[in-house]
């Protein structure tokens, strides 16, 4: 969690600290702070601790400091160690002062070094495991090594999952940096060099991105930059290939990023198709570095993931057994790693990770390798932690997503984990050419029966805001219907704060059902897939007894519509295709009801978008 950037050389300014760490916001915003050399002998600190209001702060401190600065740093928070507080708020010094860190990640034997450091005399001014990491910088300048070489050093002695950047007074224009399993990229750009948690961050200001591997030290100067492995060897610098201009990283009009990547599904999910069948009707996975035997030999599959995207795998494992008859088991990323899988070579494992980033996912991934599975993961991000580690990868191409709540990287994920779906199918020899065909052409109507549903939002609006007093909301489907339940419940939850349930609708009698009366809102998944019948039963059951119930339904079809109280329309697909539609209502009413209740819909209380901790 958290977000870093630092930045040296002649053109180096405040300002794209500032903004640079306004664009990681959607990583944390308890705190943000800077550290800047001026004059190439001082070192001056700003943090600033207002929640989401913490960086305009910052942007206000920063007014009464020198502007022009060699090197710099700075740091957007998500807390995990250290409550909330100007102590705890990056960046951190060591004793001398002379040393300055951001850190992103945690350092899991902290209290150990905490102990061992204050013992030998350094004095902690923060209840942060980040601090043991300037005192430790501190201990190895002081034996002589340069700040380089700390760095690589104090790596090899923190445990845990981070990227940390650095300065030192007594090398007044370097920023030295390192990751582990955590998100670090660098930029070069016109008299000015960067490393950031992300591009985004450095997009219009860098105009080269190179990626550091998993401890890997960077070291960036005004004139160069240099990577290095932990002994000191020198490494070759890698360019990342970076498509998003600078307008698809701001707001573009919108009035949040949460209402424009809802706005671009179209778009995210044309792209994900583009070029994906080659002139023969043969899907092509061009990232696919998974031979194609390795993939006839495979008898099991699994998707893990978190969240949203735990969701759009549970949306595709119908399609996969389906067209590959293949079995999927589905796994929460945290619970599948512990819980000794039953996973050998002949095994797939899917990880679904938006960021490619995501801690739990990486490591349940990391397992799977260990296990002996084939790994393939699917991600926005290109050269993503886990995207580098996985045999194989295949991409979303959703542009940045920034809302902290997922939306057009969850459709796309669906898209993607269809398109692996009939791969899998064409080489196993499952589905005809001609099939595969088929279902690629229903795919690639799926952008314009987007743009239908979105003109349906002013409706969906009146909706939301006809409902700011209601206190239940439950999400009701079957087969496909159930995933698309579940996150149409996670999406309101996580943006609303109000208690929202996805059911499996045939589940309902068994328990819940006794929830249901008059103060009740249950949205019906009701689209014409295969148990549709079943489906209405079940909502008919949650009318009898008083709910209000919005249906969610195919367009003009007013025997679903007639049944609930309010519809929502979206155009008829492909039943296992289905997931990718019926789930963008769900997105703009939460959406919409959470403006009504006056919410911050990008940066959602309690939630970072990157989860980089276990
Ligand atoms: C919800 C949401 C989270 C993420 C989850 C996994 O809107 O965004 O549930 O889906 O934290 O994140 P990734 O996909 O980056 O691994």
């Amino acid at each position: 969690m958290c977000g870093i950037i630092g930045s040296t050389g002649k053109k180096a300014s405040l300002i794209d600290l500032i903004e640079g760490l306004g664009r990681l916001e959607y990583r944390g915003y308890d705190s943000a702070g800077i550290a800047v050399i001026s004059d190439l002998s001082k070192l001056e600190r700003l943090r600033a601790v207002d929640g989401t209001a913490s960086l305009a702060l910052l942007d206000e401190l920063s007014k009464g400091i020198n502007g022009v600065y060699s090197a710099g740093i700075g740091h957007t928070r998500w807390a995990t160690h250290g409550r909330v507080t100007t102590e705890n708020a990056h960046p951190h010094f060591d004793c001398t002062g002379n040393i300055a860190i951001v850190h992103n990640g945690i350092v899991e034997n902290f209290r150990e070094l905490k102990e061992e450091l204050a013992n030998a005399g350094h004095v902690f001014t923060s209840q942060t495991d980040t601090e043991v990491i300037a005192h430790l910088l501190e201990n190895y300048l002081k034996e002589g090594a340069n700040l380089t070489s700390a760095v690589s050093l104090a790596m090899t002695q923190l445990r845990g999952a981070m990227a940390i950047v650095a300065i030192d007074v007594n090398d007044p224009q370097t920023i030295v940096a390192c990751k582990r399993m955590a998100p670090l990229i660098v930029g070069s750009g016109n008299e000015v060099n960067f490393v950031a948690s992300d591009v985004p961050a450095i997009l219009g200001k860098a105009d080269t991105f190179y990626q550091v591997g998993d401890n890997q030290v960077v070291v960036v100067s005004p004139e160069e930059i240099s990577l290095y492995d932990l002994s000191g060897n020198q490494l070759e610098l890698s360019k990342i290939d970076v498509e998003w201009d600078l307008d698809a990283a701001v707001r573009g009009g919108f009035h949040d990023f949460m209402s424009k990547e809802i706005f671009e599904q179209s778009n995210s999910v044309r792209d994900t198709l583009l070029g994906r069948m080659n002139p023969d009707g043969e899907i092509i996975l061009d990232e696919m570095r998974l031979k194609i035997d390795d993939l006839q030999e495979i008898n099991k599959i699994f998707i893990v993931g978190c969240g949203t995207s735990y969701h759009a795998g549970m949306v595709a494992k119908y399609a996969i057994e389906h067209w590959t008859r293949l079995p999927v088991e589905l796994d929460i990323s945290s619970e599948f790693r512990y819980r000794d899988p039953v996973v050998d070579s002949q095994t797939l494992v899917i990880g679904v990770s938006q960021s490619g980033e995501t801690l739990d996912t990486m490591a349940a991934m990391h397992e799977a390798s260990l296990l002996g599975a084939k790994t393939l993961v699917v991600s926005n991000v290109m050269g993503s932690s886990m995207a580098r580690a996985a045999d194989a990868v295949l991409y979303t191409r959703a542009g940045p997503e920034i809302g902290v709540a997922a939306t057009k990287t969850h459709t796309s994920q669906i898209v993607a984990l269809l398109l692996l779906a009939l791969y899998l199918a064409q080489v196993r020899h499952n589905l005809q050419l001609s099939e595969v065909g088929e279902i690629f052409s229903e795919l690639q109507l799926l952008p314009p029966k987007i743009d239908q549903i979105l003109e349906t939002n002013d409706k969906i609006a009146s909706v939301a805001q006809s409902m700011v007093d209601v206190k239940r909301f439950y999400f009701i489907g079957r087969q496909i219907g159930y995933p698309v339940a579940l996150e149409g419940a996670l999406k309101l939850k996580e943006i609303s704060y109000l208690p929202a349930e996805g059911y499996p609708a045939g589940e309902l009698k068994h328990g819940p059902i006794a929830m249901i009366d008059a103060d009740a809102v249950v949205f019906g998944i009701a689209t014409r897939t295969r148990l549709w019948e079943k489906t209405i039963s079940n909502i008919e059951e949650v009318k009898v007894r008083g709910a209000k119930v919005v249906m969610i339904v195919n367009s003009g079809d007013d025997a679903s519509s007639s049944l609930g109280d309010l519809a929502f329309e979206v155009p008829q697909t492909h039943p296992l295709l289905a997931g990718v539609l019926d789930v963008i209502p769900l997105q703009l009413f939460a959406y919409h009801l959470s403006i009504a209740l006056g919410n911050d819909v990008d940066r959602p209380r309690n939630l970072a978008k990157t989860v980089t901790v276990e």
